[in-house]
């Protein structure tokens, strides 16, 4: 795998609009057949580097080979690439089957011929029998879905999607994200899927370049960026990840008030003793309602989502850490949480990721948010 010439390659590309660098001397290596996503917040560079590799936008320095080839200079409609964008923009008058068939007539392909294919893309999205309608005739997500085969019947060696489902309801999108994910393996194409959405990233691709200010941080599969992430940021982006401020001794950290958390991983090196700020993951330890005085924590707000319990606990002096474990049926004490209950926490061992010095750069925390609570299973 390791050995195999790229599909794509960016070699020290930049693009720069003025003064700011949108991508910053990037380097990417892109295997064929992958799913590859490109991950990152708005305006991290993510759709001005998928637009250098279709040929939209030319890098102001650096290499871009396709197939092995150069194409820096080489235009859009010259490359082995297509694209499918959040605004896909059906030609309204023409039938769907001569939407899917637009570029292949372009391409001077005989009529019987392109319908032949155009009929056999739209089975592949599951749209067979649909021929004859017009797009305004299809919903949202069938309308999307015309639009991946009229990329897809291109046979391009690479399809670029620049977060295809994104005007798509929540709901729609899930179901979508399972099929394009069956889809790719199916036909066999390279995808290289730009999204700002981190369960969406980690639900299909089989690599994630998260990306920030122009550059990737780590380019890694789901499960690294998650377990062992390179840099705070990518921390803080992949998962929930709460901030605790501890000092060092030995293999734990301590937060004020005594509480100590099994140090796992760290991001930077620190002395015994040192002040650091520690990352928890949800799944990092159990809690448990407490009667007596073994409680190390107290509740800030605790939901019940379904199969899950979910409490953000007051640690150490005042940190908030958001911790989930599975909900049994017989849970109801830990069910019925309210604020300002006593909690016991017991720590998994590694829990904590030490990210960083305390006041150190911290771009995790910026990153991090509490925000995939259901507001309708709060109990307090
Ligand atoms: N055509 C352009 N002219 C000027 N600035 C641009 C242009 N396209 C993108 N930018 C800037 O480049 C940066 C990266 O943009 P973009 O690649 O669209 O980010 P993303 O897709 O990750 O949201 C942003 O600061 C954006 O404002
Ligand atoms: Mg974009």
């Amino acid at each position: 795998m390791e050995h195999t010439q790229p599909v794509v390659s960016l070699r020290g590309v930049t693009k720069r609009f003025d003064d700011v660098a949108a991508v910053d001397r990037l380097d990417l290596d892109i295997q064929d057949g992958e799913f590859l996503a490109l991950l990152g917040p708005s305006g991290c560079g993510k759709t001005t580097t998928l637009r250098m590799i279709a040929g939209f936008e030319q890098p102001t320095e650096g290499e871009i080979h396709i197939g092995g080839e150069p194409v820096v200079g080489v235009p859009a409609h010259k490359r082995e690439v297509n694209t499918v964008f959040q605004q896909y923009a059906l030609f309204p008058h023409l039938d769907i089957i001569d939407n899917v068939a637009f570029g292949l007539k372009q391409r001077g392909v005989k009529k019987a011929e392109r319908r032949r294919q155009a009929a056999e893309a739209l089975g592949m999205v599951r749209l067979s029998g649909r021929e004859n309608a017009k797009p305004a005739q299809l919903s949202g997500g069938q309308q999307q879905r015309v639009a991946l085969a009229r990329a897809l019947v291109m046979r391009p060696k690479v399809l670029l999607l620049d977060e295809p489902l994104g005007a798509l309801d929540q709901k729609l999108r899930k179901a979508m994200q399972i099929e394009l994910k069956r889809l790719q393996a199916d036909v066999g194409i390279t995808f290289v899927f730009v999204t700002h959405d981190q369960e969406e990233a980690l639900a299909m691709a089989d690599r994630i370049a998260v990306m920030d200010q122009g550059r990737i941080e780590q380019l890694a599969n789901p499960r690294e960026l998650y377990d062992e992430p390179a840099t705070s940021f990518v921390a803080g982006f992949i998962g929930d990840m709460s901030t605790v401020n501890g000092t060092v001794s030995g293999d734990v950290a301590e937060l004020p008030g005594g509480m100590k958390v099994p140090l796992g991983r760290r991001l930077t090196e620190c002395a015994n003793g040192a002040r650091v700020r520690v990352g928890l993951r949800p799944e990092c330890g159990t809690f448990r309602p407490t009667a007596g005085a073994d409680g190390n924590a107290t509740v800030a707000t605790a939901m019940v989502l379904g199969d899950r319990l979910q409490v953000i606990a007051k640690v150490g002096d005042g940190d908030e850490v958001l911790l989930r474990q599975a909900r049994t049926p017989s849970d109801d004490a830990a069910a019925a949480l309210r604020p300002g209950d006593p909690l016991v926490i017991d720590f998994h061992p590694g829990a904590g990721l030490l990210l960083a010095p305390h006041g150190g750069e911290d771009r995790a925390i910026a990153a991090t948010g509490f925000e995939d609570a259901d507001p309708a299973a709060v109990i307090s």
